[in-house]
Protein backbone atom coordinates (compact mmCIF):
# COMPACT_ATOMS: atom_id res chain seq x y z
CA UNK A 1 0.00 0.00 0.00
CA UNK A 2 1.12 3.34 -1.01
CA UNK A 3 0.43 4.76 2.33
CA UNK A 4 2.98 1.88 3.92
CA UNK A 5 5.81 3.09 1.79
CA UNK A 6 5.61 6.39 2.34
CA UNK A 7 5.42 6.05 5.71
CA UNK A 8 8.07 3.39 6.02
CA UNK A 9 10.54 5.58 3.87
CA UNK A 10 10.08 8.61 6.34
CA UNK A 11 11.14 6.53 9.03
CA UNK A 12 13.75 5.21 7.18
CA UNK A 13 14.95 8.65 6.12
CA UNK A 14 17.87 9.29 8.11
CA UNK A 15 21.29 7.37 7.36
CA UNK A 16 20.94 6.25 10.85
CA UNK A 17 19.63 1.93 10.81
CA UNK A 18 15.83 2.69 12.65
CA UNK A 19 16.19 -1.12 13.36
CA UNK A 20 20.03 -1.44 14.69
CA UNK A 21 22.73 -2.95 12.96
CA UNK A 22 22.51 -6.43 14.97
CA UNK A 23 20.09 -8.93 13.76
CA UNK A 24 16.64 -10.22 15.52
CA UNK A 25 17.63 -11.85 18.72
CA UNK A 26 15.40 -15.15 18.09
CA UNK A 27 17.42 -15.36 14.97
CA UNK A 28 20.94 -14.77 16.19
CA UNK A 29 20.38 -17.45 18.62
CA UNK A 30 18.71 -20.01 16.48
CA UNK A 31 21.13 -19.48 13.72
CA UNK A 32 23.21 -22.66 14.23
CA UNK A 33 20.09 -24.77 14.30
CA UNK A 34 18.78 -22.89 10.75
CA UNK A 35 22.12 -24.20 9.48
CA UNK A 36 21.39 -27.57 10.11
CA UNK A 37 17.49 -27.59 9.49
CA UNK A 38 18.30 -25.67 6.08
CA UNK A 39 21.23 -27.31 4.53
CA UNK A 40 19.76 -25.80 1.33
CA UNK A 41 20.46 -22.36 1.90
CA UNK A 42 17.85 -20.94 0.28
CA UNK A 43 16.28 -17.85 2.19
CA UNK A 44 13.43 -15.58 2.26
CA UNK A 45 12.98 -12.37 4.40
CA UNK A 46 9.85 -10.96 4.48
CA UNK A 47 9.68 -7.32 4.96
CA UNK A 48 13.28 -6.75 5.49
CA UNK A 49 12.85 -3.42 5.97
CA UNK A 50 16.90 -2.32 6.42
CA UNK A 51 18.58 -5.14 5.65
CA UNK A 52 19.85 -6.01 9.17
CA UNK A 53 18.79 -9.57 9.03
CA UNK A 54 18.84 -10.33 5.36
CA UNK A 55 23.00 -9.64 5.78
CA UNK A 56 23.37 -11.72 8.53
CA UNK A 57 21.92 -14.28 7.06
CA UNK A 58 24.54 -13.81 3.89
CA UNK A 59 27.17 -13.73 6.11
CA UNK A 60 26.16 -16.94 7.12
CA UNK A 61 26.24 -18.37 3.85
CA UNK A 62 22.65 -18.47 3.14
CA UNK A 63 21.22 -16.98 -0.88
CA UNK A 64 18.77 -14.30 0.75
CA UNK A 65 15.96 -12.47 -1.18
CA UNK A 66 14.66 -9.62 1.03
CA UNK A 67 11.59 -8.33 0.31
CA UNK A 68 9.99 -4.77 1.58
CA UNK A 69 7.39 -1.87 0.64
CA UNK A 70 10.34 0.70 1.23
CA UNK A 71 12.86 1.47 -1.32
CA UNK A 72 14.73 3.85 1.32
CA UNK A 73 14.60 0.83 3.40
CA UNK A 74 16.14 -1.29 0.01
CA UNK A 75 17.97 1.48 -0.67
CA UNK A 76 20.07 1.51 2.83
CA UNK A 77 20.10 -2.40 3.24
CA UNK A 78 21.83 -2.51 -0.80
CA UNK A 79 24.58 0.24 0.93
CA UNK A 80 25.40 -1.98 3.75
CA UNK A 81 25.87 -5.11 1.72
CA UNK A 82 28.45 -3.40 -0.61
CA UNK A 83 30.07 -2.44 2.55
CA UNK A 84 30.12 -5.75 4.35
CA UNK A 85 31.31 -7.77 0.71
CA UNK A 86 28.10 -9.87 0.93
CA UNK A 87 25.14 -10.76 -1.03
CA UNK A 88 21.36 -10.24 -0.96
CA UNK A 89 19.09 -9.97 -3.51
CA UNK A 90 16.87 -6.99 -2.25
CA UNK A 91 13.51 -6.13 -3.62
CA UNK A 92 11.18 -3.25 -3.40
CA UNK A 93 7.31 -4.87 -3.46
CA UNK A 94 4.23 -4.83 -1.67
CA UNK A 95 3.85 -7.99 -0.08
CA UNK A 96 -0.40 -7.55 0.10
CA UNK A 97 0.51 -8.15 -3.83
CA UNK A 98 3.31 -10.17 -4.28
CA UNK A 99 3.89 -13.59 -5.83
CA UNK A 100 6.04 -15.76 -4.09
CA UNK A 101 7.99 -17.45 -7.11
CA UNK A 102 9.72 -20.10 -5.77
CA UNK A 103 11.02 -22.48 -3.40
CA UNK A 104 12.60 -21.38 -0.29
CA UNK A 105 14.92 -23.66 2.81
CA UNK A 106 13.81 -20.68 5.30
CA UNK A 107 11.63 -18.00 5.22
CA UNK A 108 11.76 -15.00 8.39
CA UNK A 109 9.23 -13.00 8.86
CA UNK A 110 10.41 -10.48 11.69
CA UNK A 111 8.26 -7.35 12.98
CA UNK A 112 5.36 -8.04 10.59
CA UNK A 113 2.33 -9.35 10.24
CA UNK A 114 0.37 -10.13 7.28
CA UNK A 115 -2.09 -13.09 8.39
CA UNK A 116 -3.28 -13.85 4.84
CA UNK A 117 0.77 -14.35 3.79
CA UNK A 118 1.21 -16.93 6.12
CA UNK A 119 -0.34 -20.38 4.34
CA UNK A 120 2.03 -18.71 1.51
CA UNK A 121 5.10 -18.55 3.17
CA UNK A 122 4.38 -22.66 4.13
CA UNK A 123 3.48 -23.35 0.24
CA UNK A 124 7.06 -21.70 -0.89
CA UNK A 125 9.14 -23.66 1.50
CA UNK A 126 11.09 -26.75 0.03
CA UNK A 127 10.46 -30.40 2.34
CA UNK A 128 11.53 -29.66 5.91
CA UNK A 129 12.29 -26.06 5.45
CA UNK A 130 11.52 -23.64 8.09
CA UNK A 131 9.99 -20.25 9.09
CA UNK A 132 11.05 -18.48 11.67
CA UNK A 133 8.46 -16.03 12.51
CA UNK A 134 7.97 -13.27 15.73
CA UNK A 135 6.26 -9.92 15.70
CA UNK A 136 4.61 -7.91 18.65
CA UNK A 137 2.02 -9.59 20.97
CA UNK A 138 -0.84 -7.21 22.21
CA UNK A 139 -0.57 -6.94 26.08
CA UNK A 140 -0.87 -4.25 29.04
CA UNK A 141 2.91 -3.98 28.80
CA UNK A 142 2.66 -2.68 25.00
CA UNK A 143 4.63 1.12 25.08
CA UNK A 144 3.50 2.99 21.98
CA UNK A 145 0.98 4.11 19.82
CA UNK A 146 0.27 0.67 17.59
CA UNK A 147 -2.40 -0.04 15.14
CA UNK A 148 -4.16 -2.74 16.84
CA UNK A 149 -4.45 -4.92 13.65
CA UNK A 150 -0.85 -5.67 13.21
CA UNK A 151 -0.64 -7.05 16.86
CA UNK A 152 -0.98 -10.71 17.30
CA UNK A 153 -4.04 -11.55 20.01
CA UNK A 154 -2.78 -13.97 22.80
CA UNK A 155 -2.76 -17.32 21.24
CA UNK A 156 -3.34 -16.20 17.91
CA UNK A 157 0.41 -17.47 15.98
CA UNK A 158 0.02 -20.66 16.99
CA UNK A 159 -3.52 -20.63 15.72
CA UNK A 160 -2.46 -19.22 12.52
CA UNK A 161 0.04 -22.40 12.28
CA UNK A 162 -2.15 -25.25 13.37
CA UNK A 163 -3.49 -27.18 10.11
CA UNK A 164 -0.33 -26.09 7.72
CA UNK A 165 1.44 -29.13 6.58
CA UNK A 166 4.26 -29.32 9.38
CA UNK A 167 5.34 -28.95 13.21
CA UNK A 168 5.98 -26.60 15.27
CA UNK A 169 9.56 -27.19 16.91
CA UNK A 170 9.16 -24.23 18.91
CA UNK A 171 6.17 -22.00 20.41
CA UNK A 172 6.28 -19.00 22.49
CA UNK A 173 4.71 -15.58 23.89
CA UNK A 174 6.64 -13.03 26.12
CA UNK A 175 3.84 -10.74 27.03
CA UNK A 176 5.80 -9.18 30.00
CA UNK A 177 8.80 -6.13 29.40
CA UNK A 178 7.99 -3.01 27.40
CA UNK A 179 8.01 -4.76 23.89
CA UNK A 180 5.99 -8.59 24.31
CA UNK A 181 5.98 -10.37 21.00
CA UNK A 182 5.34 -14.00 20.03
CA UNK A 183 7.56 -16.33 18.43
CA UNK A 184 7.11 -19.92 16.22
CA UNK A 185 9.76 -22.30 14.84
CA UNK A 186 7.49 -24.05 12.10
CA UNK A 187 9.13 -26.83 9.82
CA UNK A 188 7.01 -28.03 7.02
CA UNK A 189 6.36 -31.68 6.77
CA UNK A 190 9.68 -33.65 4.96
CA UNK A 191 7.50 -36.34 2.80
C1 LIG B 1 9.14 -3.03 11.92
S1 LIG B 1 9.84 -3.08 10.30
C2 LIG B 1 10.68 -4.66 10.39
C3 LIG B 1 11.85 -4.74 9.46
C4 LIG B 1 12.67 -6.02 9.58
N1 LIG B 1 11.87 -7.22 9.45
C5 LIG B 1 13.44 -6.04 10.87
O1 LIG B 1 13.08 -6.79 11.79
O2 LIG B 1 14.42 -5.29 10.94
C6 LIG B 1 8.42 -3.45 9.31
C7 LIG B 1 8.71 -3.43 7.81
O3 LIG B 1 7.55 -3.83 7.08
C8 LIG B 1 7.59 -3.15 5.83
N2 LIG B 1 6.24 -3.20 5.25
C9 LIG B 1 5.10 -2.65 5.74
N3 LIG B 1 4.06 -2.93 4.93
C10 LIG B 1 4.56 -3.66 3.89
C11 LIG B 1 3.99 -4.24 2.73
N4 LIG B 1 2.68 -4.13 2.45
N5 LIG B 1 4.79 -4.92 1.89
C12 LIG B 1 6.12 -5.04 2.14
N6 LIG B 1 6.72 -4.51 3.22
C13 LIG B 1 5.95 -3.83 4.10
C14 LIG B 1 8.06 -1.76 6.19
O4 LIG B 1 8.59 -1.07 5.08
C15 LIG B 1 9.12 -2.08 7.26
O5 LIG B 1 10.41 -2.17 6.69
Amino acid sequence: MEADRIKWNRRYADDDYQMGLRPSQFLAERIELLKTLCPGRRALDIASGEGRNSIFLAHHGFQVTAVDISDRGVEKGERRMKNEGVSVDFRTADLEEYTIAREYDLVINLNFLLRDLIPKEVAALSRGGVILFETILDSPNLQGIHTSHYLLQPGELRRLFIGEPGTILEYDEFPDGNSPTARILFQKRII
